[in-house]
């Protein structure tokens, strides 16, 4: 090939030498060289550095300016005559060494300082439309949003006119895409390729909210990097992922792609997503750039509406919404989207506070900031933009650094910057983060994929059997009540000799977003049945569609249960009934599906719901009735297996909830963490509409409960567990000490400790769960907060001591002067199995 793409290291120190660039700098370089001892001693290092300090005087009087960027970025020996020439070429072997150095020291990610001298390098020999370019995003596969405007993507590409393309999931099209930029385009930037890997690529996991229910951070992450390895094996080196919106309102169907309502659960969830994406090193080739989305507030869409607009106070923001991003980027996120939900009239995409305030400037994100889909031109429909051009500088100088998909970046930024509306500094920042980011995962080494070795990388056994414990630790046992024989129906007995499955979900339909369906090695439900059963002793009845189904289909699906000793009913929502776009108003079984349930249960054989679905469903009728109701979300490819061995027994259910199950939709949004009302219904029973006084003036519904149908953190086992009281180590905190050492990851202000007992007859791992409640602070905080828990492994009959170390950080609230601090206030301390149970202990915390 011709060129030298300009990422190339070995062009790299050429760079250095040949602009303007200081004697610092080059020192600074050498540096590197010495840390990662390339450079045997400093003697030599001082000759290389004199030498060098010799060349560029040299060359400054030489050779181009700043304001004339060389329109070649190849031609640097060609300048400078036999002596520089020479010179040139002694360096050329030395920086191959520095590059390899400096490709080490690139290892640690976005923040890397190792990136500066690179970025600076190619940042200035770009023009200001190859700037814009940078900053420019389109889908050019299947469109995962409405219209994308263009479809010369080629011809911009080799313009230099594109940073980014996602959607593009054939590895023969990506490489010619990258082709184009690496020898068409002037500068030989490579391009970044995105998709939405949220939960998988191929190798399907369950749906993140069930990945959650686990509450096993550990599996998120060994998740997530079976999912960055093989999505950048197929050339995908960035996903639109995790998503860590907080959800409080089942209605909304997003709640499928995050991990629930909780911000301490929440946040580990978010760091370790980060942490399998992008590994040890980003530019290692099976690492991919994570982003942390949807940046603020989108899960608090008003009525559980996609899209719809959010009011969200400053407290609650910092304290619910704000820390799974603060921890995705202190995991090292390479990037965070901004979202689409109007913030308390400001659009999140146009939002100056979260964007540059918080992001940037208290938590010093180092990476890039990509608009969600059209982001940028639904300013203009939410009001704050008239035209394209506003829209797309009030995106830009609030902090949106690269525009994906509405192409007013590429329209009109070029105005604005000439305008004078955004500096040119404005500008280069924002190049520089979208830079940084395609250096760190050494895309200019590395920007083709081997397309011979994509599929290779697909379906390995380990990885489908990591799906499948993913699936069978996800699922939630909601209800297990006795059976026939007088004993819990599940796991299920063996005088079962013969099962029906009836219902439209039992065939392990993929979820929209992850692998195509039916991809990869997925066994169906019912053939795992009949793998244990025999054959003939597995009937299958698909009873009704999801969305309708007929009264012939309900009547054979009945006519079918006869025959069984026991029904399995595999109801719920059809896996595109969550995820985007996908809001509900009810939340009921949709379609036929209650009447089938119905007809079941009149048959009065012992029946197991199996509710497949992205999100909590109110079924109150359901939860009434049938005897074992086991949540099992959407749950991937190994559903069939993980769903049978639930059944059988040989795995004991552990999955706890993340997300407040309601009973009715009238009760969302509805979460754990709340606070307090002046008019709590105390032991009023709501259960009865009011009938006095007493029972009437507190907050209340007259036709419902207040409390959920299950509560944050609850899930049933096969066996039982017995939780001693909570143990405080003291009753006295000091605040100000408290604040002192408030960032201390080492400092324990208290510890808490209690006995959990397996009272059962079954081993079985128990989610221990301690939460906090603080009364008589300057701002009012909710009736528990989740600080910490552990799984556990007990034998039957053991007991296992637990003790939790809490950190000054625990204690802290944003408080009314809008800083994040400890107050003096009265504690309670619970140690529970849930959210709703336990007695607390009480403490207090003196000033
Ligand atoms: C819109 C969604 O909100 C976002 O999550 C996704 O990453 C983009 N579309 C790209 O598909």
């Amino acid at each position: 090939m011709s060129f030298q793409p300009i990422g190339d290291q070995r062009v790299q120190l050429g760079d250095v030498i040949f602009s303007r660039i200081s004697l610092v700098w080059t020192a600074r370089v050498y540096s590197y060289v010495a840390a990662a001892e390339f450079v045997p001693n400093y003697s030599i290092l001082c000759i290389l550095l004199l030498r060098n300090v010799l060349f560029m005087s040299y060359l400054r009087l030489s050779i181009r300016t700043p304001s004339a960027p060389d329109p070649t970025p190849t031609v640097h020996s060609a300048n400078v005559g036999v002596c520089g020439f020479v010179l040139a070429a002694f360096l050329f072997a030395h920086a191959t060494v520095q590059a390899q150095a400096r490709h080490q020291e690139s290892s640690k990610g976005v923040s890397d300082p190792a990136l500066d001298a690179q970025v600076e390098s190619i940042l200035q020999r770009m023009t200001l439309e190859e700037k814009i370019g940078q900053l420019v995003q389109y889908s050019a596969g299947q469109p995962t949003g409405p219209g994308t405007g263009r479809t010369d993507y080629e011809d911009m590409v080799a313009k230099g006119q594109i940073g980014s393309l996602f959607n593009v999931i054939d590895p023969r099209q990506i490489n010619a895409y990258q082709r184009i930029a690496m020898e068409k385009s002037r500068l030989h930037i490579p391009i970044l390729f995105g998709l939405d890997v949220i939960h998988g690529f191929k190798t399907e996991f369950p749906i993140p909210l069930a990945l959650a229910s686990t509450w096993n951070p550990s599996i998120v992450e060994q998740a997530s990097h079976v999912a960055a390895m093989e999505a950048s094996a197929d050339g995908i080196r960035w996903t639109f992922s995790p998503m860590v919106d907080i959800a409080r309102d089942a209605r909304w169907g997003r709640m499928a792609e995050g991990a629930g309502e909780d911000p301490y659960l929440g946040s580990l969830v978010a760091a370790s997503y980060v942490r399998g994406y992008q590994g040890a090193r980003l530019d290692a080739s099976d690492s991919i750039a994570a982003c942390a989305k949807h940046y603020v507030g989108y899960g608090a869409a008003e009525g559980g509406r996609d899209y719809n607009t959010t009011e969200i106070s400053e407290h609650t923001l910092r304290q619910f919404y704000l820390p799974p991003f603060h921890a995705a980027v202190e995991a090292g996120t390479a990037s965070v989207m901004s979202a689409f939900n109007p913030l308390n009239g400001i659009p999140s995409s146009a939002n100056p506070f979260t964007l540059k305030q918080i992001l940037r400037k208290e938590w010093g994100f180092p990476g890039l900031v990509v608009s969600d889909w059209n982001s940028v031109g639904e300013l203009i429909p939410q009001g704050v933009a008239i035209e394209g051009a506003t829209a797309a500088r009030k995106a830009f100088v609030a902090g949106v650094d690269m525009d994906m998909v509405s192409s007013l970046y590429h329209d009109h930024l070029q105005q604005v910057i000439k305008s004078g509306e955004a500096t040119t500094k404005e500008l280069d920042d924002a190049v520089r983060h979208v830079l940084r980011v395609k250096l760190a995962l050494g895309l200019f080494q590395h920007p083709y994929v081997d397309e011979a070795a994509a599929p290779k990388a697909l379906f390995h056994p380990e990885n489908v059997a990591l799906a499948q414990t993913a699936a069978e630790r996800s699922f939630v046992l909601l209800k297990n009540a006795n059976g026939p024989g007088g004993q819990p129906l599940l796991p299920l007995s063996s005088s079962v000799k013969t099962v029906a499955v009836i219902g439209p979900l039992a065939d392990n339909p993929s979820f929209y977003q992850g692998g195509p369906p039916d991809e990869g090695p997925r066994v169906p439900f019912a053939a795992e049945l009949t793998k244990r059963l025999g054959e003939g002793h597995v009937l299958r009845f698909k009873g009704v569609d999801v969305l309708d189904g007929s009264d012939d289909d309900i009547n054979t699906a009945v006519a079918g249960a006869q025959k069984a000793d026991l029904v399995i009913l595999t109801l719920g929502e059809r896996p595109d009934m969550s995820g985007e776009a996908a809001s509900r108003a009810h939340l009921g079984l949709p379609g036929r599906q209650q009447e089938l349930l119905e007809a079941i249960m009149r048959t009065g054989k012992p029946v197991v719901l199996i509710l497949f679905s992205g999100r909590p469903l109110t079924l109150p009728w359901a939860f009434e009735h049938v005897p074992a109701v086991l949540a099992a979300w959407l749950p991937g490819i190994g559903a069939g297996p993980a769903l049978a061995r639930t059944l059988f027994g040989e795995v004991n259910p552990s999955g706890r909830l993340v997300v407040s199950w309601p009973r009715s939709v009238g009760q969302e949004p509805l979460y754990y963490n709340h606070l307090n009302t002046g008019r709590p219904p105390g032991d009023v029973d709501l259960t009865r509409p009011p009938t006095d006084v007493a029972s009437k003036y507190v907050s209340r519904y007259l036709d419902e409960q207040d409390s959920p149908q299950f509560p944050f953190g609850y899930g049933g086992s096969y066996t039982t567990y017995t939780f001693g009281p909570v143990k405080l180590n003291t009753q006295r905190l000091g605040a100000a000490s408290l604040n002192k050492n408030l960032n201390s990851a080492t400092e324990v202000a208290m510890t808490a400790e209690a006995d959990v007992t397996n009272s059962g007859s079954r081993p079985g791992e128990e989610t221990v769960q301690l939460f906090i409640q603080l009364t008589g602070t300057s701002v009012a905080e909710p009736v528990r907060m989740l600080k910490a828990f552990r799984q556990i492994s007990i034998a039957p009959g053991e007991t296992t001591h637990v003790k939790f170390d809490l950190h000054p950080e625990a204690f802290a609230i944003w408080n009314d002067r809008n800083q994040f601090a400890v107050e003096p206030a009265k504690l309670n301390v619970w140690i529970s199995p849930d959210a709703a149970q336990g007695a607390p202990a009480a403490a207090e915390i003196l000033p």
